[in-house]
């Protein structure tokens, strides 16, 4: 089956040369071609250009009329904790009167309260409710996310949930990386005994998890008061010696030399990175780690933002996420990141779209297959009913896809 999308407003590659990632002023080239086409047959592109210089069709191809319309590569979540359950919006209201997000946790609210809900929960309860929130970040033109685990925190409720992410990948349109944080916290029943609740991720919960091939990555919340550097090293070590890949929680809401020690265990990515130092700039850029930053969590929680232009201007490339958690970031909304990042962050929409696309692909460690629109690269696409990509930023907090295109085939229709 064969695709055509014609003669959009712009049509936007991200990337023409195969690049894996972008860094600096290359963020900012987005190779747009103004009143291009794109054909895809099978799951691939086959072709793109002017839509004058358009080559014979292969019959029976069906047209998409993509005039006074945008086309982009599908967007690309590459950080988020989307299997939970029940919801935090009490805290949400305690933080608006004045308690911080840690004082919330230190009086039994935060990640601990999510994970009795979670563990609460049913099966069916919990795919139901991550499925509800696939389906809306599929309809902003999300084509692949991230889905860490972390709110079970036993071996058998990590498990549960990385499995219950499998079925529902097994069915639903957008493409799931699953992510293992079985070390997101210390669950109540180890509070006495953290040594205790390491060496059970160590020596039971990564081996299960890697060998069940439940999850492709592992990622530790190295923070003060939640995992320390020398405990986050035990850990990425284990999993490395299992064949997963790594992300790190770093240097969030303190500077816990997390980003150094993100590039030395060579993690495809370092996330968050608010208190990032110097020398962790010159880290990352040092072993190509991608830096995920996540505004809407600094947003959301009224905290600084990460240094996201000494970042580019070093060189190190950087993706965006949403982060979507019920505690410090509710939204699958990913293009009001990409808005956020704008205003927040002072990134180009060139940049942000960049960091949205090719480089979360990147940070999920599938660039070379998805991320940039490119003939033998995968057809994820979305048609944005926007004539200028700059407004899919500067028009914020509404949904602007109109066609997803997931695998050449269409998954959401106006
Ligand atoms: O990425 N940083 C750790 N975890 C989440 C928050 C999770 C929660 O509050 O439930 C985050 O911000
Ligand atoms: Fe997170």
């Amino acid at each position: 089956m064969a695709t055509l999308i014609h003669n959009a407003a712009q049509l936007i590659p991200v990337a023409t040369g195969r690049e894996r990632v972008k860094t600096g002023q290359a963020m900012r080239e987005l190779h747009v071609i103004p009143n291009g086409s794109l054909l895809l047959e099978g799951e691939e592109i086959a072709w793109l250009g002017p839509a004058s210089d358009l080559p014979p069709l292969p019959s029976g191809t069906q047209v998409l009329d993509a005039s006074g319309k945008i086309v982009i590569p599908g967007f690309v979540d590459c950080h988020t904790h989307l299997i939970f359950a029940g919801d935090r919006a009490d805290e949400f209201e305690m933080r608006i009167e004045g308690l911080s997000y840690q004082e919330i946790a230190a009086r039994g609210g935060g990640i601990i309260r999510t994970v009795s809900a979670t563990r609460q929960a049913s099966r069916e309860q919990l795919l139901e409710a991550t499925q509800r929130r696939l389906n809306r970040l599929l309809s902003y033109g999300v084509t692949t996310v991230e889905i860490k685990s972390g709110y079970g925190l036993s071996l058998a409720d990590e498990v549960r949930l990385l499995e219950v992410t499998r079925d529902l990948a097994a069915e639903h349109a957008c493409e799931v990386v699953p992510t293992f944080l079985g070390a997101h916290e210390v669950p109540p029943e180890f509070r006495q005994d953290r040594r205790g609740y390491v060496q059970l991720i160590v020596e039971e919960m990564v081996p299960v998890v890697a060998e069940g091939k439940l999850a492709e990555f592992c990622d530790v919340f190295c923070e003060q008061g939640v995992f320390d550097p020398s405990e986050t090293e035990r850990i990425l070590k284990a999993a490395q010696d299992y064949g997963l890949k790594l992300k790190l929680h770093a240097d969030e809401f303190s500077n816990q030399g997390g980003a150094e020690l993100a590039s030395r265990y060579g993690a495809v990515s370092a996330d968050h990175l608010i208190c990032i130092s110097e020398s962790g700039i010159e880290a990352l850029r040092r072993s190509g780690t991608v830096a995920v930053l996540l505004p809407g969590t600094s947003w959301f929680l009224r905290v600084n933002y990460a240094p996201a232009r000494r970042l580019i201007d070093a060189g190190v490339p950087v993706a965006l996420a949403t982060d979507c958690n019920p505690g410090s970031c509710m939204t699958e909304n990913l293009p009001l990141i990409g808005s956020l990042a704008c205003i927040h962050l002072r990134m180009l929409p060139s940049e942000v779209l960049t960091a949205l696309t090719l480089n979360a692909a990147a940070a999920l460690g599938r660039s070379d297959r998805i991320g940039s629109l490119e003939v033998g690269k995968q057809a994820d696409v979305v048609i944005c009913d926007v004539t200028d990509y700059r407004q899919l930023f500067y028009h914020f907090g509404v949904n602007h896809a109109h066609t997803v295109i997931k695998r050449g085939r269409v998954v959401v229709a106006p």
